[in-house]
């Protein structure tokens, strides 16, 4: 079976196994896991931040940073497909207290007038816009990478109208290979911005936050309430390490694979794609006869072409490409389901 169902399918490979099996470890809770501290330094610098904390998850990130930037009936602006509003059991209502406003664009992005249009006045009738958030790349927009200066000018706008910056990174590091950005330029358009480890990068487990040294003690006390602190994470730590040094460069192949999955989708009239939409790794796709159903047509391909993607609208498809599915499967991939 060729799984593009998700980046989330990867897992640890033989050497990152062994570098977890032999990570140093201590008490993480009390910052003694040397692996977890240097994981966070790592992450510091590459986003260019002054420090770093781990989570176990990407969706930790971005509740407790909600939680620590927004009081209850405050407003974040988000786009309207974005993670925090879709998929993550409206955490930043439940657990900040906090209003999303969907932001409208095009590929998950939005431009600094709509920022600035969204932006309320102060009033005592209106909850107050407190924070933008910048998913990037855009899941569900097709893994758009944010151009440098799209998003520094929606970060202008914001800052200009005293917002708080958040970006979700889940996937920033394959906007960087695609774009040449580097992780610290897009990480200097938010003032908090978190990366995945378990996409990828191959890892097993755990994302990482980056800002400043104030919120990263305000978000160690969310972590704690919350039940986040760990104890020996270096064993997990030491996953998330060793595909930061190993597997970045390589996402540049993932990046490839799903475009040129994209092509041979194209080259069917059943499909509609436009390859040069495909910026990373992530291609959605619409069935282009709109009474075709694509939970029926996954089903279908899962069972009669051995090939695993997602129905993620009532026509709409997503396939994501990861290392573990070298670029000649994804390509036999797009094959049989043109065929099929
Ligand atoms: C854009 C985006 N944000 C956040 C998350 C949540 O990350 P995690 O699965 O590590 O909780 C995901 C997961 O797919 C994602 O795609």
């Amino acid at each position: 079976m060729i799984d593009l169902y998700s980046d989330t399918q990867t897992r640890p490979s033989d050497a990152m196994r062994r570098a977890m099996a032999n990570a140093e470890v201590g008490d993480e809770q009390r910052g003694e896991d040397p692996t977890v501290n240097a994981l966070c330094d790592k992450v510091a610098d590459l986003l260019g931040k002054e420090a770093a904390v781990f989570l176990p998850s990407g969706t930790m990130c971005n509740e407790i940073a909600l939680m620590v930037h927004c009081r209850p009936g405050d407003e974040i602006l988000c786009h309207g497909t974005s993670h925090i509003l879709n998929y993550e059991g409206g955490g930043p209502s439940a657990l900040a207290g906090a209003v999303m406003t969907a932001l409208p664009g095009d590929r998950g992005m939005f431009t600094a007038d709509t920022v600035r249009a969204a932006t309320r006045p102060a009033s005592r009738y209106a909850p107050k816009t407190r924070l933008l958030e910048i998913e990037n790349t855009a899941n569900m927009a097709g893994g758009v990478a944010w151009p440098l200066e799209a998003v520094q000018s929606v970060s202008a706008a914001a800052r200009e109208a005293d917002l708080i910056v958040h970006m979700d990174g889940a996937r920033l590091l394959n906007a960087v290979v695609a774009t040449g950005v580097s992780a610290a330029e897009y990480g200097a358009t938010a003032d908090t911005v978190w990366i995945d480890f378990s996409k990828g990068l191959g890892a097993p487990v755990g994302a990482a936050m980056a800002g400043s040294a104030d919120f990263i003690e305000a978000v160690w006390q969310w972590k704690q309430r919350i039940g986040g602190a760990m104890r020996q994470a270096g064993i997990i730590a030491a996953g998330a390490l060793y595909g930061l040094e190993n597997n970045v460069e390589r996402l540049a192949e993932d990046n490839a694979a799903a475009k040129s999955f994209a092509e041979v989708l194209a080259g069917s009239p059943n499909f509609s794609i436009d390859p040069a939409t495909v910026d990373t790794n992530i291609v959605i796709f619409d069935l282009a006869d709109k009474t075709a159903d694509a939970a029926k047509f996954s089903a279908r391909t899962l069972a009669e072409a051995d090939v695993r993607i997602g129905a993620v609208g009532p026509h709409t498809l997503r396939a994501v490409t990861h290392m573990d599915v070298d670029p000649n499967a994804v390509r036999t991939a797009a094959e049989r389901i043109v065929r099929l």
